[in-house]
């Protein structure tokens, strides 16, 4: 590295010295050249005369103040300091950007024919010089010039002004915004798409136009994507009563693109992923994600627009609080259980695991060196936890008020996390002093829990600790406000009411010291406790469960989660029990009555089928690594096996009667009929550790109608090894080797592949027609599974697989270094491997950080990382 890059703080926020009230925007469109003027209307607010704008790989034609050239500017890699300026004037820079050569795709940048910007984080600066924060509201207007028939559609935020034809076959349309937003929030879109439009009625009675864009002939995938715009509009409006504020909304699909999609103003961008869907070529969980993403980009509008943030240490501000209203649409929608349960594996796996690696940073963090690198699982899920545990401890009723004291303080600008919980401390008059912990804290807090049982008094004491250990940013930790939610259960399985200093109390308990004890009065007989219910805080929870008191949950408790949660527990106890039994050579087990408590889930006919497909769901190993201080990659994996394998041999018949009697005949996307194929296709995977099982995956391979039960079968396939796995992919390759979407499903399965060939299986896939490392999606399914989700082969004691990504990495550090930086996370984890593992990734880790042009991403995970 020749010139280290800085950090910047949170401490350090200054409000602007300049803002800029209006900019108008003229962009002439070519692939290599394209001309961007902008003229903006600058105010000065400070006494400061040196105007300090951001720019990077930009050549600056031409800059003039007040219509006149102007020349007295510095100018360096990244900044344009212009000097001598005060008061109002306005400002003209025409800057030449090269779209086609920009593989990063941040900036305006070429997806496949079109032109499509990206301008959050810190994008904007690579279109013209400017104040690209996001405190800096101005409105936009934005002239859109290019040739007539290849770019036929020209699109911008907010409304089109006027439109007309040019010169040299070229054509032009004009958009204003007339809300005032962040740079961050624009976005330009050219190409030759389908539309499918529709129109929706506001609440008020104003009509929006509904448009969503995509590549030609695509049209058929776009009905569920538009299904899913109008229930968001639907729902924002009758549980957050808040309505859509322009005449117009667009959604563009493009197939290059760093992340799910994008919510700037009036007019989306979204990862092609996430809005084509038809039953052919899209599963079941594709459908639910889309409907997720279309939600959470609009949900946008009002949390993250109208209120944007004031820097970018306050992200979570508006992902948190947009993660909280997509999880809460899905779950109105959908099923809440099922819904919770993913959103809870994403915490105990991925998110748990970021606390526990260099990484590690509170939801709002204090130090960034490249803001891409914080758009985490901590600021968007956990984000998402703590704005879940407000509403807990406040109620809906109160937590509605404080969105609408919010809303009336802080429309229109720019905020922080700490508005926030200000508006939802006054509205509800519930103290929330310890509860902002959450915001500077980072880790996973602890819970220890123990109890005991008083006959004489018939009292029930339960006596919590709390304790989060040291993070690799922060080692002082203080005791912070956890809402801990718990039921009591008499043994004949009726809920048992808590009572405290002879009054009936929530079910919520407010733990707020190192160590309390709760004692419950009433209570008659020894109960069975079901604690953190719904997963009420983001912590992990310790308690001496029994076998019988987890099985007794798994059938008694009053709600699905609590069920599931029993199961995972239990699960749990003999995924630990036979990793140790695999390292002292002993032999492995699995009790009857375990097996027998799954049994009767399988066969409960009161519950959701999708609810028994996901108690089936054992916890994967990357949430398993998180159990241990040093993992056993292959013990965690056999004894995986065995527990799958124990279930499948002792519930076959179950199995198999589940699967043939919810084959369906004809398919819809209703919440019921994905139950139906989840649970029937996860009967299918264990069948298929069973000598039943390659017949009945051919079978389904060779009768699916939807990708669905098409994927189920060759996923099946692939995890179980079996036989016929090789022909299915050759088959599937055939068929869609021309639909890189479709193709990531089955890159997924090269990446994910048990098989010990897997790696030089993969290597060979590199060479695939339908491959490409410039393309994000294409990358993350094949190199992103094999990193992040396979395990045994990846962790390879030889090297080789750590290797692979650090080639991977030194490519993708030049091309797309925010997608290298993703990629590079398995790496950072190596102090859980035991320590040759260890030294042969940091010798990877290395590797990138002796490059000369390592770029900031990787430069701030991998200097964390070796520190
Ligand atoms: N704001 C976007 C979202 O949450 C995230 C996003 C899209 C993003 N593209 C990005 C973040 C590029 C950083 C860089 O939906
Ligand atoms: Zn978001």
């Amino acid at each position: 590295m020749s010139q280290q890059p800085q950090a910047k703080f949170r401490s350090d926020y200054q409000s602007p010295e300049f803002i800029i009230s209006d900019i108008d925007l003229v962009f002439d469109l070519n692939d290599t050249n394209t001309l961007v003027s902008a003229t903006s209307k600058v105010q000065q607010l400070k006494q400061s005369t040196d105007l300090l704008l951001e720019g990077e790989g930009m050549k600056l034609v031409s800059l003039k103040i007040d219509d006149v050239e102007y020349s007295d500017f510095t100018q360096t890699d990244t900044q344009l300091t212009i000097h001598n300026v005060s008061g109002d004037f306005t400002l003209t820079i025409i800057t030449e950007i090269n779209p086609q050569e920009n593989t990063a795709l941040e900036g305006l940048y070429k997806s496949g024919d079109g032109f499509c910007t990206q301008c959050e984080a810190e994008g904007f600066r690579r279109i013209t010089y400017y104040l690209d924060r996001p405190d800096v509201l101005a409105r936009f207007t934005t002239k859109v010039i290019a040739d007539k028939e290849a770019y036929p559609h020209l699109l911008s935020n907010g409304n089109r002004i006027s439109q007309g034809d040019l010169d040299g076959g070229k054509h032009f349309v004009h958009w204003q915004d007339p809300f005032p937003k962040p740079a961050y929030l624009f976005a330009l879109v050219a190409g030759n798409f389908d539309v499918l439009t529709d129109t929706y009625k506001t609440k008020s009675g104003r009509d929006v136009a509904l448009e969503i864009y995509v590549d030609q002939g695509n049209l058929d995938r776009t009905p569920h994507a538009m299904t899913s715009l109008i229930n968001s509009m639907k729902w924002d409006e009758e549980r957050f009563d808040l309505e859509y504020d322009l005449d117009i909304y667009m959604i563009v699909a493009v197939d290059f693109f760093n992340m799910g999609a994008m919510e700037n103003k009036g007019l989306n961008v979204f990862n092609s992923k996430f809005v084509l869907a038809k039953q052919e070529t899209a599963t079941d969980t594709d459908y639910l994600g889309i409907e997720a993403v279309i939600g959470h980009e609009y949900f946008h509008n009002w949390t993250g627009n109208r209120v944007t943030c004031r820097d970018w240490f306050q992200l979570s501000l508006k992902e948190g609080l947009t993660v909280f209203r997509d999880q809460e649409f899905s779950s109105d929608l959908g099923s809440r259980s099922v819904n919770r349960i993913n959103n809870v594996r994403i915490m105990r796996g991925p998110q748990f695991a970021e606390d526990a690696s260099p990484m590690a940073h509170p939801i709002r963090p204090e130090k960034v060196i490249e803001m891409n690198n914080f758009y985490t699982l901590t600021v968007y899920e956990k984000g998402s936890e703590v704005i879940r545990m407000m509403h807990t401890l406040l109620g809906e009723a109160n937590f509605q008020k404080g969105m609408k004291l919010y809303f009336e303080r802080h429309d229109g600008t720019a905020a922080t996390c700490e508005d926030f919980v200000l508006a939802m401390e006054n509205a509800s008059g519930i103290d929330l002093t310890q509860f902002r912990r959450w915001y500077s804290q980072s880790g996973t807090p602890v819970l220890t829990v123990s109890s005991s049982y008083d006959d004489a008094k018939n009292e029930y004491a339960l006596t919590v600790k709390q304790h989060t250990p040291a993070t690799e940013d922060q080692t002082d930790k203080l005791p912070l406000h956890i809402p801990f939610d718990i039921e009591l259960y008499a043994q004949d399985g009726l809920v048992i009411q808590l009572r405290c200093n002879n009054e009936k109390v929530s079910n919520v308990l407010n733990v707020t010291e190192e160590e309390q004890t709760f004692i419950f009065e009433q209570v008659s007989e020894k109960p069975v406790v079901s604690l953190l219910r719904e997963f009420s805080a983001p912590v992990k929870l310790n308690y001496a469960y029994s076998d019988e008191e987890l099985i007794f949950l798994m059938v008694h408790a009053q709600n699905d989660f609590a069920r599931w949660d029993a199961g995972q527990m239990l699960l749990a106890n003999y995924i630990r029990k036979n990793i140790a039994n695999i390292q002292d050579d002993k032999e492995l087990v699995l009790p009857q009555s375990v097996v027998d408590a799954f049994r009767g889930v399988l066969l409960n006919a009161e519950l959701e089928h999708a609810f028994i497909a996901e108690m089936f769901v054992l916890p994967n190993h990357n949430e398993i690594t998180g159990w241990f201080d040093t993992v056993d990659v292959d013990a965690i994996d056999k004894a995986l096996g065995f527990i799958k394998q124990t279930l499948a041999t002792e519930l076959k018949d179950e199995f198999s009667a589940t699967y043939h009697s919810l084959k369906q005949g004809s398919y819809s996307v209703e919440h019921d009929a994905i139950g139906k194929r989840a649970l029937r296709n996860c009967s299918l995977s264990y069948l298929a550790k069973t000598e039943i099982g390659e017949a009945l995956v051919e079978a389904q391979y060779q009768d699916a109608d939807n990708m669905t039960d098409t994927m189920a079968a060759m996923g099946a396939a692939n995890a179980a090894e079996l036989s016929i796995r090789q022909t299915l992919m050759n088959d599937f390759s055939a068929k869609w080797s021309h639909d890189g979407l479709v193709m990531d499903k089955w890159f997924i399965l090269q990446g994910s592949n048990p098989s010990s060939e897997a790696l030089s299986i993969i290597k060979e896939t590199m060479n695939h027609k339908a491959f490409s490392l410039k393309n994000p999606n294409r990358t993350r399914s094949l190199i992103g599974s094999f990193a992040g989700g396979n395990a045994v082969n990846f962790h390879s004691k030889t090297g080789e697989g750590y290797a692979f990504l650090g080639d991977i990495l030194i490519e993708m550090n030049e091309s797309n270094p925010q997608v290298a930086s993703r990629l590079v996370d398995p790496l950072l984890k190596f102090k859980k491997y035991d320590s040759d593992r260890q030294s042969l990734i940091k010798a990877q880790l290395q590797r990138l950080a002796d490059l000369d042009n390592l770029a900031k991403d990787l430069y701030e995970k991998v200097t964390k990382a070796l520190a």
